[in-house]
């Protein structure tokens, strides 16, 4: 018997480490790890360095046309770059410009639209770990496996600001907190798709548990739901 692949589906507030569950997770089922996150930012970038007034619709529309989003594979850090239009944009769609605007472009209809049917594209053949905050929902209703992960703020705005001070280090703990709590109002409040947990998705609350103690939970939970996983 083949080994069996399914689609791992995580979402969750920001700064929650998502990704790098995400991240473990695929490395150790040899699944690819897509960041849906980074596809908002990415557009987003696009949106500020063309000057788009995203509130209007038409002006939105015509510029999505404009956008190719892709995963690069980079075999130096065994993961994979986002390319905007060819482009290898990963050192931009962190900075604090781009994170200040990345959920209000989100809440767009039209964004939306365009970043989801990529997204299902990429999970045709499942053996997939993706992590944002409507994957369980709206991307992959029919996931196997779905986490809804959370942390205490402190503890989120903590692991933001370390992550955020290594590129920037003239940034706040303040700032980091106000874009937090700014990010999860807007995510969980919008029309389309907002962050809820679906009801199918089991809560995953790492305040308190180190790296190696959630990657086992998590890979108990895989191998529950993958009865011939393709590692031991
Ligand atoms: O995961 P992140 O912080 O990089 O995500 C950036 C923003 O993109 C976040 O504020 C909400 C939005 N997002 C979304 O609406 N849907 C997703 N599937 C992933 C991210």
């Amino acid at each position: 018997m083949s080994a069996q692949k399914i689609i791992i589906a995580i979402d969750g507030y920001s700064s929650c480490g998502k990704s790098t569950l995400a991240k473990e997770l695929a490395a150790k089922l040899k699944y690819s790890y897509i960041d849906s996150g980074a596809m908002y930012r990415a557009i987003t970038l696009y949106f500020l360095r063309h000057h788009i007034d995203y509130s209007d619709h038409g002006k939105v529309i015509d510029a999505i046309a404009n956008i190719n989003i892709s995963f690069v594979y980079n075999d130096q850090t065994l993961n994979s770059d986002i390319h905007l239009n060819d482009e290898d944009v990963a050192p931009y769609i962190r900075d604090m410009i781009v994170s200040e605007k990345v959920s209000e472009v989100a809440a767009i209809r039209e964004v939306r639209s365009f970043a989801v049917a990529q997204q299902k594209r990429m999970g045709r053949k499942k053996a997939i770990v993706m992590d944002g905050r409507d994957i369980g929902t709206a991307v992959f209703p029919e996931a196997e496996l779905k986490l809804f992960m959370t942390a205490d703020p402190e503890v989120r705005v903590m692991r933001r600001f370390k992550e955020m001070y290594e590129t920037n280090p003239r940034v706040t703990i303040d700032e980091v907190r106000h874009n937090l709590e700014l990010r999860d109002y807007i995510d969980s409040t919008r029309e389309e798709s907002p962050l809820h947990q679906a009801t199918d998705a089991i809560l995953l609350d790492n305040s308190s548990l180190t790296r190696d103690e959630q990657l086992e939970i998590v890979l108990n939970w895989v191998k529950e739901k993958t009865p011939n996983p393709a590692y031991k």
